[in-house]
């Protein structure tokens, strides 16, 4: 019998237990494990009923994730359910920490279920890209109904134990699963209750086999925000199986998507975004055994839109603020914006109504650097001037205490001459949140020349805290996220230069699945934060000068690239903007030629690519992934796709090279060559992923 499942007879019930940290995926191992011993148990006479357990901190979290995308190896997981289901004897699953895809699947299979207050069950295969490849979608519908079968399938969102009690999906809430479910097999003995097996029971169908929009209305309602997705369709589908089609039939067909969504790119890329989050955990450079220090008590120096959104990101965990301001009134207003976002959730029923004042209590609101005294981490979040940063960092070098973490969340600066001001550049890094702060889960955290292993890691520790993907990324001008943004920005400016419109290059930009273009993003942003630090700095950008030099400063004055009406936020497309870039395209000598759709995409996604290759080079990012999850996670770049080093491996890094060195050609811009590492690994047929 296999090591990682094991069975023991406890009087008359057989407790099958399985021990395969760190998360009892259901490897081969495992599900022959679990099917020897369901097996064994079956044909033991003194074994009356049979309880499935697991070590460790979890019940099965899923199918192996590493074993997809190799050939299948027996037994598969549907000959292991069909095996507990088939038991004569009851079998109870016995659920705690979480019970996720085909560990849930495992769970439906058994003929009761019962978990602890904490545990969580859920089929979260979409958000790999899959549905549930072994009855999830045949039999959850059948536990629960099919309403909330579609949220848990479609949504991907686990559900907590006491509303897996109320839906019916366990049978009790038990004080420890082991011994919890012994009492529960003994009781069904003692009762002789009947086996319950899901797939008979159609009993929760009835209402949405008479009534469709029951379900239809479910799944509308999730499918809105899954553009470009292929997986919570094809779930959406599986589960209406339950309500046209017989039990079995309904598995081979959901069984069958399952295996093509598995062999399909988004998949891939879905998984791949899987592990590239949990290896940007992984610190390179830091020694092992690192302890990060101890973070209580959170200074933020500024309380506008970022500081304020930072602020609110440590609240929302528990961990209380002290918001920094220059003068009352800034920070009444700051203050101000904090409540109203509160109060903005709770209205829509995001936060519980009385979290706005528990919130907000978190955070003591006050005028001067010098209460930065009591605090382990101090946040600066002003305006993106070194002189003024560097007059920060010097105040808050005499205030705060020796050990405390101080970082600047700068986009662009170069923070080791913000360090150097200090007298303990050892403590200083970047901690880089991403607007809105409270709502985007990246923190690029940028490592100094002189930061010391326990101040980064205590970053990183911090950053996850607060349900943060943090990523840590060295000193450059624009780190990872806002460097690589330039390179494409400044493509997407000259492709305007040539012929493009706003609208075309944007729509090509969001049938990419980005959730909008850099001329969109431009008018959200305000074009004349950048044309006033043009005119500092005597740099022209003919296009936007223009713009602005006409009052069209973006969504706030209502016109920009677009035209905005009636304070809608939609860019509307504007024939004055043409007419405004045909006279400065005829005032530079210029004509406009046709740019073709397929140009847009290859220029402004491999300008991107180029310049993380560039900073793999240099060693700003650690891997490959790291850029990845900067993109996937700060600025919206579709998931399905797996982040830009990913897709570009995926198109194959030799066609991207020789259409770079084409474009550098055709448009005469020496930054769209190849970099030396992309031409290495285009010439050797590498891929990103396989250099590291
Ligand atoms: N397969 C393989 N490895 C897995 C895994 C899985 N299903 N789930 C987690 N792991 C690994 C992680 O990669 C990580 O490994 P490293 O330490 O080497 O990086 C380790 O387990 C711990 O994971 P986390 O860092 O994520 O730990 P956590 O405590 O923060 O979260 C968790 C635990 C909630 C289970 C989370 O890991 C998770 O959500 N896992 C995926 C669950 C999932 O998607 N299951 C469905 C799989 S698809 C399926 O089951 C299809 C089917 O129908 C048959």
């Amino acid at each position: 019998m296999s090591n990682v499942v094991t069975l023991e007879r406890l009087e008359t019930v057989g407790i099958i237990k399985i021990d395969s940290p760190p998360v009892n995926a259901l490897s081969t191992a495992v599900r022959k494990g679990i099917l020897e011993c369901t097996k064994q148990a079956i044909a033991d006479p003194q074994i009356k009923a049979i309880v499935l357990t697991c070590a460790g901190r979890t019940f099965i979290a899923g199918a192996d994730i590493t074993e997809f995308g190799k050939p299948a190896q027996e037994p598969g997981l549907d000959k292991v359910l069909q095996e507990i289901e088939n038991s004569p004897k009851p079998v109870v699953a016995a659920i705690h920490g979480t019970a996720l895809g085909g560990g849930l699947e495992v769970a439906l299979a058994c003929h009761y279920r019962v978990a602890v207050k904490d545990a969580k069950l859920g089929l979260p295969e979409v958000k790999l890209g899959l549905l549930p490849g072994a009855g999830g979608t045949q039999r959850l519908p059948r536990a629960v109904g099919p309403e909330l079968a579609v949220k848990m399938i479609v949504g991907g969102d686990p559900i907590n134990a006491d509303a897996a009690l109320q839906a019916g999906l366990i049978e009790e809430i038990v004080d420890g699963p082991a011994a919890g479910a012994q009492i529960f097999a003994n009781k069904v003995l003692a009762e002789n209750r009947p086996l319950r097996k899901l797939r008979d029971d159609d009993s929760k169908l009835a209402a949405a086999r008479a009534d469709r929009s029951i379900f239809t209305n479910a799944v509308a309602a999730l499918t809105k925000r899954a553009r470009g997705l292929e997986a919570p369709f094809a779930a959406a589908d599986a589960i209406s199986y339950t309500l046209d089609l017989p039990f079995d039939e309904g598995l081979r067909k959901e069984h069958e998507t399952f295996l093509q969504l598995l062999a399909g790119e988004q998949s891939i890329a879905q998984r791949y975004a899987f592990f590239a989050e949990r290896e940007a955990a992984k610190l390179a450079g830091v020694p092992a055994g690192t302890k990060p220090r101890t973070i209580e008590r959170v200074a933020i120096i500024g309380g506008g839109t970022m500081g304020g959104g930072i602020a609110m990101s440590f609240v929302n965990a528990g961990i209380p603020v002290t918001l920094i301001e220059t003068g009352e009134e800034q920070l009444t207003r700051g203050l101000g914006v904090m409540r109203k976002n509160y109060d903005a959730s709770a209205a829509r029923g995001g936060i519980p109504a009385d979290a706005p004042a528990k919130r907000m209590a978190l955070v003591n609101g006050v005028v001067g650097i010098e209460n930065v005294k009591d605090t382990d981490l101090i946040i600066e979040a002003v305006f993106e001037t070194m002189t003024i940063k560097k007059s920060i960092f010097g105040l808050i070098d005499t205030y705060a205490k020796p050990g405390a973490v101080l970082a600047t969340n700068t986009s662009f600066l170069d923070i080791n001459e913000i360090a150097e001001v200090t007298k303990r550049p050892q403590d200083v890094l970047g901690m880089h949140f991403f607007s809105p702060a409270n709502v985007m889960k990246l923190c690029e955290i940028v490592r100094a020349d002189k930061t010391a292993p326990d101040v980064l890691s205590t970053a990183v520790a911090v950053a996850r805290k607060i349900a943060k993907i943090p990523v840590v990324v060295g000193v450059c001008d624009g780190f990872v996220g806002n460097r690589m943004l330039m390179a494409r920005t400044k493509q997407a400016e000259k492709l305007l230069f040539e012929g493009a419109l706003p609208q075309q290059v944007d729509a090509v930009i969001t049938k990419f699945g980005l959730p909008m273009g850099p001329f969109a993003m431009g008018d959200l942003a305000g074009l004349d934060i950048g044309w006033r630090s043009r005119k500092d700095r005597g740099i022209k950008s003919e296009i936007e000068d223009a713009l602005c030099e006409a009052g069209r400063f973006g969504q706030k004055t209502g016109q920009g690239y677009y035209k905005y009406e009636g304070g809608s936020r939609a860019p509307l497309p504007d024939p004055d903007v043409e007419k405004l870039i045909d006279a400065t395209l005829l005032r530079l000598g210029r004509k406009r030629r046709v740019v073709t759709d397929e140009e847009i995409l290859e220029r402004v996604t491999y300008s991107m690519i180029n310049e993380g290759a560039r900073i793999l080079e240099e060693g700003i990012a650690a891997r490959p992934s790291d850029i990845d999850i900067v993109w996937l996670y700060g600025y919206g770049w579709p998931i399905y796709r797996g982040g830009p080093m990913h897709y570009a491996d995926q198109v194959g890094l030799r066609h991207v090279a020789d259409r770079l060195s084409y474009y550098a050609a055709e448009t005469n811009d020496p930054s769209l060559e190849p970099a030396p590492a992309l031409k290495r690994l285009a010439q050797q047929g590498g891929t990103f992923a396989g250099s590291r």
